[in-house]
């Protein structure tokens, strides 16, 4: 039994993943901004609720001393909490819209990671994954053969590209956690206008992320393996 928690969990690929991790029997805190939508989720997915805001410092704090007062550490973290704009094109996205999507899908991560450090520490086997994209692969999105390379939202991807990189620094930083990040297969969420595939299968890859007990640091995967940074 693993102790998780998962950020952005109320909806998406975030309570997916929860449910099917609760399925295996393992304690899932579901990390919600909102405190009715959070409930219910956390209520749907035989799953702990706690409050969680990621660009809040002191929201982030409190859901860290929460689950230490409960557990005392933590094996798994998995940052998925993320937003995404998609403005026309390069020209038509101003700095705002990049603050606003690095706030939540790098700071937030920062955040979080941070405040999880000491419970990760004392955590069995601990590790980290990032739920990255396909669109945050530097060689997918200049590859004119690859799907990522048709579709480019320049702030999403961006940040994207930025969590990859703090994967492999927070992945040489501290050997004694893995980190991953895991892009998931397109999804029918909010997130992509309800554009993509099942979420049941799309979190297959986070899941099985979350439950070996054993893998390499500092990698960027999908589902059906590696993915080139
Ligand atoms: N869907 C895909 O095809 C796909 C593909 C590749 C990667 N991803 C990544 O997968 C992750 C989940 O995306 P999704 O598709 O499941 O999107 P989603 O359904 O829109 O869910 C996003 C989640 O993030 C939460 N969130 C947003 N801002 C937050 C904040 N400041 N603090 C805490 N939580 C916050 C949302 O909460 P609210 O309900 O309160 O807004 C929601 O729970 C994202 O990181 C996304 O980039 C998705």
């Amino acid at each position: 039994m693993k102790r998780i928690l998962i950020t952005g969990a109320n909806k998406g690929l975030g309570f997916e993943a929860t449910r099917q991790l609760t399925a295996l029997g393992h304690r899932v805190w579901l990390g919600s901004r909102d405190k009715q939508r959070g409930e219910q989720a956390a209520q749907a997915a035989a799953a702990r609720f706690v409050p969680l805001d990621v660009t809040d410092d002191a929201s982030v704090a409190a859901a860290a001393e929460e689950i230490r007062q409960e557990s005392g550490g933590l094996d798994v973290l998995i940052n998925n909490a993320g937003i995404a704009a998609f403005p026309d094109g390069a020209g038509q996205t101003d700095a705002d819209t990049f603050r606003n999507l690095f706030e939540v899908n790098l700071f937030g991560v920062v955040r979080v990671t941070q405040a999880c450090l000491p419970l990760l520490q004392d955590g069995r086997l601990p590790v980290v994954i990032n739920v990255s994209s396909g669109l945050g692969s530097l060689a997918l999105v200049s590859d004119p053969a690859r799907p990522e390379a048709a579709y480019s939202p320049v702030a999403y991807c961006s940040s994207k590209a930025a969590l990859n990189m703090l994967t492999v620094q927070y992945a040489k930083s501290f050997p004694e956690i893995r980190f991953a990040a895991i892009s998931p297969e397109l999804a029918a969420t909010d997130l992509t206008g309800f554009r993509g595939g099942p979420v049941e299968s799309a979190v297959s890859a986070v899941v099985a992320a979350a439950v070996a007990e054993a893998g390499p640091t500092g990698i960027f995967a999908a589902a059906d393996g590696p993915l080139p940074w």
